[in-house]
């Protein structure tokens, strides 16, 4: 598709972390997304952007929200999507990452991957000629951020200046959220456990791509909670680390997202969780089920994100181009 910003071109590009976008261009993929969401394409002309293009969805665990959104992204485009569930491909033990990746690039134009290792993420995106979009690794769930800034631009009159509080473990969704909100200009206060905070690494890149906002850490959920206008809450035990749900159970105690935190935060501060939730333990059901709680337009905008993001790395057939430097 046309680019509507000359200076913006994600055509085969990589979206592996939020950090891969500059802040114009995730301004870029946020406008579009409310473009479409708002119905200000045509459905035909939608359905021209991606024709005849297959996304393959390789996914090592299970998921509800990424794996739909971004099957009927994709079909909102013209083209259609490939399922690999957990345990069709075992890449890296049936075969190498590498084989996997260049196999792939030569029968679809993108691959959009659920997968825990980041190590096998960058081999994967090193070996295709093709996009790879990250749905999700242990550091990372950049889709997920794109959707929560698209939610807070949809509530809120502008990003820049706002205060996000995250209460829970500085894991993937913590972690791109930093990402973004650096980029955006959007305060963010993240309060985990002991042990469970985000790593160093992301920290210091945040703070590195921060020209107007704080990132910060601590341990405390109220300093987080206190005057935000966005407040997080994350499941305390992610998919993969089941074992550790009990021990998790009496770390993560004192960081729960309930009334009396939520009593802290603006007036009209409104609620975000990526889903699934677990009520009771990170959020109370009165919190997720409350007025100020904005979690399904959250979820829906996974959709309108992952749409306006595809259709800017796709792009329609007379724009494809192999992934840049293959
Ligand atoms: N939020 C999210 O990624 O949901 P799924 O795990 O259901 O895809």
């Amino acid at each position: 598709m046309k680019q509507s910003d000359p200076n913006i071109d994600l055509l085969g590009r990589d979206f592996l972390s939020v950090a891969n976008l500059a802040g114009d261009e995730i301004e870029a993929v946020l406008e579009l997304g409310l473009a479409f969401k708002q119905g200000k394409l045509e459905p035909a002309a939608q359905r021209q952007i991606a024709v005849g293009q297959t996304l393959a969805l390789v996914f090592d665990k299970a998921s509800l929200r990424t794996r739909v959104s971004f099957e009927v992204a994709i079909r909102n485009l013209g083209g259609h999507a490939i399922y690999l569930a957990p345990g069709d491909i075992r890449m890296g033990e049936r075969e190498p990452v590498k084989d996997v990746a260049r196999t792939l690039s030569r029968m679809v134009q993108a691959v959009t991957a659920r997968i825990s290792s980041d190590a096998v993420m960058e081999e994967l995106a090193q070996w295709a000629s093709i996009p790879i979009v990250n749905a999700q690794t242990d550091r990372e769930h950049p889709c997920q951020a794109l959707a929560d800034m698209l939610t807070v631009k949809e509530h809120k009159p502008a990003l820049e200046g706002l205060k996000l509080g995250y209460i829970g473990d500085g894991f993937n969704v913590c972690q791109s959220l930093m990402l973004i909100c650096a980029l955006l200009g959007i305060d963010i206060a993240v309060a985990s456990p002991p042990g469970y905070e985000p790593q160093p690494e992301i920290l210091e890149k945040a703070r590195a791509l921060a020209h107007q906002s704080g990132v910060e850490v601590v341990n405390d959920p109220d300093i987080a909670a206190r005057g935000a206008d966005v407040l997080c809450a994350d499941v305390w035990t992610s998919a993969g680390l089941e074992a550790e749900a009990a021990k998790r159970r009496q770390d993560f105690a004192g960081f729960q997202l309930d009334g009396k935190r939520l009593s802290i935060a603006k007036k009209d501060a409104i609620v975000l969780h990526c889903l699934p939730a677990h009520r009771g333990e990170e959020i109370t059901d009165e919190v997720i089920e409350g007025p100020q709680s904005v979690v399904f337009d959250e979820a829906e905008n996974r959709l309108w994100a992952q749409q306006a993001l595809l259709a800017l790395i796709l792009g329609p057939p007379g724009e494809r181009t192999a992934k840049r430097g293959k």
